[in-house]
């Protein structure tokens, strides 16, 4: 029997989408407003996925004090209100879309939780636009 535990957080961010090999027309055509190079913010919404057996002495499946920690540091004080593009590290050559966002996520506190657990993360750019990703 394996349950999943849900911790959603939340962070501001700016951020550009372009491909410094194409014109600036292309970027234009293919990312529209998000190729503005004065960059633009975004309130990301997230929610990070723990699924797993529940531990027969607490019940839980992962303490989620242990898990708001942990996103707080790894997450909310690497991204809140920073530029994306210039401020975090893993976006130096990386573009910043929702999609490679939520990698970086994963990547981040993938080795943070329990090898027993599986991870998955949500993230939502817009109220309407999200994207999920569990390390496949
Ligand atoms: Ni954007």
């Amino acid at each position: 029997m394996k349950v999943t535990v849900n911790r959603k957080a939340h962070f501001n961010a700016a951020h550009r989408l372009y491909n410094a090999d194409w014109t600036d027309a292309r970027n234009a055509i293919v990312f529209g407003k998000c190729a503005n190079p004065h960059y633009h913010g975004h309130n990301y919404e997230l929610t990070v996925s723990v699924k797993g057996e529940i531990h027969p002495e607490t019940g839980f499946v992962m303490d989620m004090k242990i898990l708001k920690n942990l996103i707080e540091t790894e997450i909310e004080e690497q991204f809140d209100h920073k530029n994306l593009n210039e401020e975090v590290p893993e976006f130096k050559t990386l573009n910043p879309t929702a999609e490679n966002i939520a990698v970086v996520i994963w990547n981040k506190l993938r080795p943070k939780i329990g090898k027993n657990l599986d991870l998955s993360i949500t993230l939502f750019e817009t109220q309407r636009n999200f994207v999920t990703y569990d390390g496949e």
